[in-house]
């Protein structure tokens, strides 16, 4: 049946992930009380500075907040970035190269609809994504009518996307380019040496590169190194790079909606006026208590610390087994089970946690192979106590 009223794009897209985990555990009762590691949503107490603003703020709920930010806003992103990236002052502009958002989800599926040409002739552009991936990329591709390149990303090629391995062709017709670092689900970081390779190749083959970095502030042993950091040993070239960040797990503060685009001027103009036609803003109060987030890095170290330790509590209870690593950014485990979806269902149905299984967050390619098969990915969300009940359940329904 053929129907003008529905976009028919909508039904390409598989299903997201934690319905699919829904329907795998559906009818298996949990053998002990329900704990959920499968979905990053961050528990820690989220910092007092974000209800003094509301307060404080509280007036301006009668206000529109404007599309791009406030200036106080986006001048505390910049000296954000300035501080966290050792970037010279001179290289962001706070009014040029800084766009607040209400999320960086909306935001990594609007720049889709940005920058995909839409009624070029010749073969569909291209959007190119590690395998796994954030879903959204997926949405952002299809959605947008380009065709979807997922370049595995797994154990061999230290979890992010092997980029000998992408053909010419693909390069030229690629319109954007999604890397997450430190990655989620793998945790892995790119190298200076990998960044400068992918900005390069974003140059010279006209693409634009989504660097999703929202896991910048929470890392194992070394603060991974910024695509803007490249650009500022480059003299500050930030053409055709964008990069994002948000207070979800920096602040873990979900529930905020907020945090940030930055980078290639001629990009963030172009993005601005695409979102006053369709974005949700971020709230004046809402905006006043992000600004307090990204002046103060105190409650982020304290936010990284808590993380380190629930990795050392991992380490302690994996060891070398199931391919543990003490993943260097992020706050996942990825563990290979050898089937992912197995694993799953027994953890619930022995231990009663809810993780999810690696293929759910990947996709098969074209030669037919999933590189998220084998693994399952846990989120380190919850306080030092809980996590530590949940890895042990977990360990113990993986070792019988
Ligand atoms: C890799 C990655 N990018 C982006 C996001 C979106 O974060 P938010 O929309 O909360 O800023 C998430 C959230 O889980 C994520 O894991």
């Amino acid at each position: 049946m053929t129907t003008t009223m529905f976009n028919e794009r909508l039904d390409q897209l598989p299903a997201y992930p934690f319905p699919r985990l829904a329907a795998l555990l559906d009818g298996i009762e949990p053998g002990q009380s329900p704990l959920v590691m499968s979905i990053g949503e961050p528990q820690h107490e989220p910092p007092a500075m974000i209800t003094e603003a509301m307060v404080k703020y509280a007036s301006l709920w009668h206000k529109y907040p404007p599309g791009s930010g406030t200036p106080e806003l986006r001048d505390a992103i910049k000296n954000w970035l300035d501080r966290r990236y050792n970037l010279p002052t001179d290289m962001i502009h706070r009014d040029d190269h800084v766009l607040p958002v209400a999320g960086t989800r909306e935001a990594l599926y609007l720049i889709a609809t940005t920058v995909i040409p839409q009624d070029r002739p010749g073969p569909k552009p291209k959007v190119l994504l590690p395998n796994p991936f954030y879903q959204v990329y997926c949405g952002a591709a299809v959605l947008n009518d380009a065709e979807m390149v997922p370049l595995a990303a797994g154990p061999e090629t230290g979890f992010l996307p092997d980029l000998d391995q992408i053909d010419t062709e693909t390069l030229d017709t690629c319109s954007l380019f999604f890397l997450c670092s430190p990655a989620n689900p793998q945790g892995a970081i790119a190298s200076p040496e990998y960044l400068e390779r992918i900005i390069g190749l974003s140059r010279k083959h006209d693409f634009v590169l989504a660097m999703d970095e929202c896991y910048a502030d929470i890392y194992d042993r070394e603060p991974p190194i910024g695509a803007l950091e490249i650009c500022a040993k480059q003299g500050g070239n930030m053409d055709n790079l964008l990069v994002f960040h948000s207070l979800s797990k920096r602040s873990s503060a979900p529930g905020l909606r907020s945090g940030f685009v930055a980078g290639d001027a001629k990009i963030v103009k172009r993005f601005t006026a695409l979102r006053s036609y369709c974005s949700a803003t971020i709230p004046m109060p809402v905006m006043a208590a992000s600004t307090a987030l990204w002046n103060d890095d105190v409650h982020a170290e304290e936010n990284r610390d808590l993380y380190r330790a629930k990795i050392d509590i991992a380490a302690e209870i994996f060891g070398n087994r199931f391919g543990f690593y003490r993943p260097p950014g992020g706050f996942f485990l990825w563990l290979d089970v050898g089937d992912g979806e197995a694993a799953t269902k027994k953890i619930w149905k022995e231990a009663g946690v809810k993780v999810i299984p690696g293929s759910y967050l990947s996709i098969t390619d074209k030669d037919g192979s999933n590189p998220g098969t084998q693994f399952i990915r846990i989120a380190l969300v919850h306080d030092l106590a809980t996590t530590r009940e949940g890895l042990t359940r977990i360990a113990k329904a993986l070792e019988s």
